[in-house]
């Protein structure tokens, strides 16, 4: 290509856009970006508290019966880009307000225990404790999605103690087994993999799903062989 084809950016409208700016814009967006980086912080906050919970319950469960509930705790707080990215797909409002109202998912807690059972003991311990209140509960081990997608999900508020307020926040818990964590990796993996030939992708999400039922005998198997070992 004649380098002389390539459009040589003038800069004129960026120019133009930093002098228009006055110094209640900067002051604005300097108030906007802090308060987003705040309510981040709170999410964080609430992360370690339900974190906390579980590695409580793990600690107290070992203890009793010498073996531990969990295998890994994962947390994430959700980016600025896929917040922004939820409130423009659903069609929300882009203000912080919006964001505590409408996603249940900034603030993730995902529990991957070895055993199906430790799952729901973990989930009814947690929503036994009086500062924590269900908003909803999805059951896709009890119903798998029709990909063969299972795991626990649910949305919890805690409180969170700041120097001179209490906030109720919202987490995302998902309570797993290590072979529905094993799966569901593998399954996103394929979700974001573009271009591939339709027919590939059908057989592969076909052979995704004999996997599921399969991973979820297993699972069933092993928690039966573990309570023979522990019942002798
Ligand atoms: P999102 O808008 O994606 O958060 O979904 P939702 O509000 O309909 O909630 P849902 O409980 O169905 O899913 C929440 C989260 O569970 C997702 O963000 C994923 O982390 C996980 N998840 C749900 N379905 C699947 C699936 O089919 N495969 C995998 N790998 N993960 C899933
Ligand atoms: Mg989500």
């Amino acid at each position: 290509m004649n380098t002389n084809d390539i459009p040589v950016p003038q800069g004129g409208t960026e120019v133009t856009l930093v002098s228009a700016l006055t110094a209640g814009d900067v002051a604005r967006m300097r108030d906007g970006m802090e308060k987003f980086r705040r309510l981040m912080s709170y999410y964080k906050c609430a992360i370690m508290e339900v974190e906390t919970k579980f590695r409580v319950l793990d600690e107290q469960f070992s203890s009793r019966h010498e073996r531990n509930p969990i295998d890994t705790i994962k947390t994430r707080l959700k980016s600025p880009e896929s917040i922004l990215e939820k409130l423009t797909r659903r069609g929300y409002e882009k203000t912080l307000a919006s964001v505590e109202r409408n996603l249940a998912d900034v603030a993730g807690v995902r529990v991957i225990c070895s055993f199906k059972d430790d799952v729901y003991m973990l989930a009814d311990s947690l929503l036994k404790q009086d500062d924590v209140k269900l908003v909803t509960a999805k059951d896709y081990i009890k119903n798998p999605k029709p990909n063969g997608y299972r795991s626990l999900h649910l949305i919890v508020e805690t409180p969170i103690f700041l120097q001179d307020e209490k906030r109720m926040m919202k987490v995302e818990v998902q309570l797993r087994t290590i072979a529905m964590e094993f799966w569901a990796n593998l399954e996103h993996k394929l979700r974001y993999k573009k271009n591939l030939p339709e027919e590939l992708a059908a057989a592969t999400a076909k052979r995704l799903y004999s996997c599921a039922e399969a991973s979820a005998r297993l699972d069933e198997e092993m928690g039966q062989i573990r309570t023979v070992i522990e019942g002798v």
